[in-house]
């Protein structure tokens, strides 16, 4: 569910016109409903209260600092990638001790960095990060906090670019190695405290089928990590799916009502009821680092139309933002709906391509689809914008970063604004 809907044939984001937004602040214009953030986060902690957790919101998917400061309001932890993203939570107002460090190639500076914040785990992705880990804690004297990375070798069945949970992956550790590797931490690695483990299988994942395998596989493991190094916690990762195809209708909850159990794609809260009674026995703290469960159905880019193009096979669409501002199509052929900010008046469809003024072919937000005939000059959504839009922006052909607004109820606020041309070129020399 989401804040997205059409009233008397306008789009609008909770009580704000989207169109009176686009007027206001020009586009290409990100907006994210703060209601939908929140409902997203409550709900996943709804869906696990029958085993004790916490949410570890994976900031990569949006790292605005307004969005982490909402979900810091509600008790979020936080799931980072890199120094700069516990720089933006610590900005935000969001609590060290409640964010774990992923990812496979931390630097020594960033290290340093999460050790004097205090965070609660660095998330280690091999031995010889386990190793560095243990020597620059032992420098500063201190004791690092760690969970390695166990690959488990399941199939996510998702786009390859971000499945990560089999062995020819770059992450994590090879599930059979892994207990010889905690047995040797606890023996030589002085500066380590073993806390955890880790996993996260892929991201997107429409099925719970992958998650039951996984989970299923490793409770064996954390089991005896648990008796024998007496970890706290178990992380099973991000990766719950959104839907990208219905989006706009799929706010409504006739909409689920309509589809049947397996049309229906993964819900929140299919997933707490498959997953919490194979975890709650087993005396851990159960992390999730869910990204784009929260953020993702809870933002749209919103586009304006240049020009139609009439071409002789085909007719392209023209608009305003692209593949800088939202790259998912060009790099995972990622659907987003399309809708027009004024609701069509009638069901005539166009086979059109929309397009991007980027120099590369790669530049178009879809292909061959059937859409309203939208005109230029007229104003369009990108759904599903929220998760992984905002946050893989570049200035590629020197187009500045577009602004940002959270809505709350009937208010809207820039949380990021619209970058000038002297922003992108400020720290160039000449
Ligand atoms: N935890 C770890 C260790 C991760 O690597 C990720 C995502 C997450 C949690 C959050 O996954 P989520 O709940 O959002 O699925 N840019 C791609 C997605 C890349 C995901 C990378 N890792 C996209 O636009 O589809």
């Amino acid at each position: 569910m989401h804040g997205f809907s059409y009233r008397n044939g306008e789009l609008f984001c909770e009580n704000v016109s989207l169109q009176s937004l686009a007027e206001e602040h020009g586009t290409p214009l990100y907006v994210y409903s703060g209601s939908t953030l929140v409902d997203h986060f409550s709900r996943l902690d709804s869906a696990l209260s029958g085993v004790s957790h916490e949410i570890a919101y994976a900031v990569k998917a949006n790292s605005n600092l307004s969005v982490l400061r909402l979900l810091a309001s509600k008790g979020a932890g936080f799931d980072i990638v890199s120094g700069g993203e516990l720089f933006r939570v610590i900005k935000a107002g969001g609590d060290p001790a409640h964010c774990t460090f992923a990812g496979v190639g931390k630097t020594r500076e960033e290290i340093v960095y999460a050790l004097e914040q205090g965070i609660y785990s660095f998330n280690v992705e091999s031995e010889e990060e386990l190793r560095y880990l243990n020597q620059v804690a032992g420098e500063l004297g201190k004791i690092a906090p760690a969970a390695v990375r166990v690959n488990p070798n399941v199939d996510a069945k998702t786009h390859k670019y971000i499945s990560t949970g089999k062995s020819e992956n770059k992450f994590g550790v090879d599930f059979g190695a892994i207990a010889d590797l905690y047995e040797r931490a606890a023996a030589e690695l002085p500066n380590i405290k073993l806390r955890g483990l880790q996993m996260h299988i892929g991201s997107q994942l429409t099925s719970i089928d992958p998650f039951i395998e996984a989970v299923e596989k490793v409770i064996p493991l954390v089991t005896s990590l648990k008796e024998k190094h007496g970890i706290e916690f178990w992380s099973i990762g991000g990766g719950i799916g959104i839907v990208y195809e219905d989006t706009l209708a799929s706010g409504s909850p006739e909409w689920w009502a309509s589809k049947s159990e397996s049309e229906r794609p993964l819900t929140i809260e299919k997933y707490g009821e498959e997953l919490v009674p194979r975890l709650k026995d087993l005396g851990l703290k159960i992390l999730l680092e869910p990204g784009r469960y929260i953020a993702g159905n809870a933002g749209v880019l919103i586009t304006r139309c240049l020009y139609e193009k009439k071409g002789s096979a085909k007719t392209f669409k023209i608009v305003d933002a692209g593949m800088n501002d939202l790259i998912r199509p060009a790099l995972y052929e990622g659907h987003h709906e399309i809708v027009p900010l004024t609701e069509p008046k009638t069901s005539d469809r166009l086979k059109v391509d929309v397009v991007g003024p980027i120099c590369e072919s790669g530049d178009f937000f879809c292909q061959n689809r059937e859409l309203p005939d939208f005109q230029p000059g007229e104003n369009i959504a990108l759904m599903s914008a929220g998760a992984y839009g905002f946050v893989m922006a570049s200035n590629y052909n020197t187009r500045p970063f577009p602004a940002e607004i959270l809505v709350q109820g009937g208010e809207a606020k820039v949380v990021r604004k619209r970058q000038t041309l002297e922003d992108v070129i400020a720290g160039e020399e000449l």
